[in-house]
């Protein structure tokens, strides 16, 4: 036991220098799927809560959202990454992560905590229009303006917010944001510390190898080489953008290794890729 608790001394440096601030952390729909990822985070979110940090977290749906629609017979179609989403498909994107959301919820209660789930229509906090960057593809929502009062105040509180990113719009619409997207818009708005992605894979990959770290301009080179594809399309743009911002650092990890979290934030090295301004 002495030796173990050593390692609080190590961890301290990162205890005083993230003390109160925000880290928004997203977990990809593949994670909240399995059982046991979605225990550990729920242990590593509350563990960090804590130890003094103040977690927001976001949630995608994206393989539940696929399933359901595959058992009721709908077509599924992606442009650059980016669910195309109509009137139907909105229906189910709202079901399916309602559901999530709550199940997210329950997990970090069950570790200690005061977990509130809450979507961008909650106090219309995620103001939304439609997105065209990639033509028209239905109700896929861009975020116009994040009112993060809600946020704060449950912050202010000790809850911790859990967010399903469902924007809404004029004449009280409701647009699909991609996770991602939504987690970045939050984090800049919110002068978040850091930005961590937690997905299926490991960080961001090239030629199967891992990159552990990468420059805004380096992210934007992979871009144009598309080297990154699919999901991590959106990863990459929103990490550039909250970057330009005000976020210190995002995190592409993977939240199916238990201590990938933990080991992010408190290890200068770090297991995932790590993208900073530079
Ligand atoms: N260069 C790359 N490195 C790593 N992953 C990549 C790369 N190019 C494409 N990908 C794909 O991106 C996927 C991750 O994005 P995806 O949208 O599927 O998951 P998510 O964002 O974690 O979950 P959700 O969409 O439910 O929020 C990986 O599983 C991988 O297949
Ligand atoms: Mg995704």
């Amino acid at each position: 036991m002495r030796e173990k608790l050593q390692v609080l001394f190590e961890i301290l440096p990162f205890l005083r220098e993230f003390h109160n601030r925000i880290f928004v952390i997203k977990i990809g729909g593949n994670v909240v799927k399995n059982e046991d990822s979605k225990k550990l985070f729920a242990k590593s979110v509350v563990l960090l809560k804590y130890m003094g940090i103040k977690p927001v977290v976001v949630h995608g749906g994206g393989p539940e959202i696929t399933q359901m629609m595959n058992q009721l017979g709908m077509k599924v179609a992606f442009s650059n990454g980016y669910r195309v989403t109509d009137e139907k498909t909105m229906h189910v994107v709202e079901m399916v992560l309602g559901k999530m959301n709550k199940e997210i919820v329950t997990s970090l209660n069950n570790e200690g905590a005061k977990a509130v789930g809450i979507s961008g229509k909650d106090a219309s906090f995620l103001f939304t229009s439609k997105d065209l960057s990639n033509g028209d593809i239905g109700y896929v929502g861009k975020i116009e303006k994040v009112d993060t009062e809600l946020v704060e105040v449950l912050l202010s509180k000790d809850y911790i917010p859990v967010i399903a990113p469902i924007g809404f719009g004029e004449e009280g619409r409701s647009y699909n944001i991609n996770a991602d997207t939504a987690a970045a818009e939050i984090a800049k708005s919110l002068c978040a510390e850091k930005l961590l992605l937690l997905t299926d894979v490991d960080g961001v990959l090239k030629d199967g190898k891992l990159i552990s770290y990468l420059t805004v301009r380096d992210a934007q080179l992979l871009l144009e080489e598309k080297v990154v594809e699919g999901g991590m399309i959106p990863k990459i743009q929103c990490a550039i953008d909250a970057l330009r911002s005000n976020v210190r650092s995002v995190h592409i990890i993977n939240g199916n290794d238990h201590l990938s979290l933990l080991l992010e934030v408190f290890t200068l090295e770090g297991v995932g890729t790590m993208i900073k301004n530079g």
